[in-house]
């Protein structure tokens, strides 16, 4: 197995772990609920306790990586404790040069887990030396799983995912997201007022990585979002990546807080300049 194939072992393994957790802690973790940027932008204590969950299996399984969780920022696995300690047989700790670094969403779709719409999900890259090498999003309320290794295709339940042939604006079925600011989302608007004479629809469905995976297999065919961090888009971009999408910023921009869009190759062109002419980018 090459080494990103042994990463997305790995990922795999923590990631149904900790979507068990999410699903099971649902109704206590609703009723501890606090607010982080915005007040619509929410925190659980499933989304704390599955961090944890994460950073503590992959500080036992691969240990002296680096891990960045949404709720708790950059960490190095190699901790002190028990479960930090290396033990025998354990792979020795990267070096800098060839390190990896675990992107970790514990909860994407949070708003979504609040009020029990079953689209939520834990999202887990491996990136090395800064480039995502594999990925798993697993839907925590309807266990639907998507895998990627760089090069070697995207999945879902053993079936190799192609993304959409549609080569029409006007018949593009686009989703997207909002941020938690008003400012963003006014703008966020301003956006989608312009885009939504041209397309076929636009959906919304409040999780980016299972927006970035369902792109991936063609349950709609575009995706585009102003905003994003790495732990929203690391593991969905590489999965729609490999299932053959352009993943990226505008104006020849890599994928970012300024813009992710993934779009079919037959209308990226066409998706990404309209874009530009909304200046989807641009605003606060
Ligand atoms: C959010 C979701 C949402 C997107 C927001 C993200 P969270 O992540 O992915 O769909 O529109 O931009 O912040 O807060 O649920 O982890
Ligand atoms: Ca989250």
């Amino acid at each position: 197995m090459s080494d990103a194939g042994e990463l997305l072992t790995i990922a795999v393994d923590v990631v149904r772990g900790a979507a068990d957790l999410v699903l099971a802690m649902r109704t206590e973790a609703i009723a501890d609920v606090s607010t982080k940027s915005t007040r619509t932008d929410v925190v659980t204590a499933a989304d704390r306790a599955a961090e944890a969950y994460v950073i503590d299996a992959l500080r036992t399984r691969r240990p002296g990586d680096a891990v960045l969780g949404e709720e708790s920022g950059e960490h190095s696995t190699a901790g002190t404790g028990t479960a930090g300690a290396r033990r025998e047989g354990m792979p020795e700790p990267a070096s800098e040069a060839g390190r990896v670094r675990w992107i970790l969403d514990p909860i994407d779709g949070t708003v979504n887990y609040l009020y029990g719409l079953p689209q939520y999900a834990v999202s887990l890259a491996a990136e090395r030396d800064g480039l995502v090498v594999a990925g798993v999003v697993r839907n925590a309320a309807t266990g639907e799983q998507w895998t990627a290794v760089r090069g070697g295709g995207a999945y879902r339940s053993g079936h190799r995912l192609a993304c959409s042939a549609v080569t029409e604006l006007s018949q593009t079925l686009v989703a997207t997201g909002f941020g938690y600011a008003a400012a963003r989302r006014a703008h966020q608007a301003r956006v989608l007022a312009g885009l939504l004479p041209l397309v076929r629809d636009i959906r919304r469905f409040g999780a980016a990585s299972l927006d970035l995976c369902f792109a991936a297999e063609g349950r709609f065919d575009a995706y585009f979002e102003k905003g994003l961090s790495a732990w929203d888009h690391a593991a969905g971009g590489l999965v729609a990546a490999e299932a053959g999408l352009v993943v990226s910023g505008l104006a020849g921009q890599p994928p970012g807080p300024d813009l992710v869009l993934a779009a079919p190759p037959g209308v990226y062109r066409q998706l990404h300049d309209a874009l530009v002419a909304f200046d989807a980018a641009g605003g606060p």
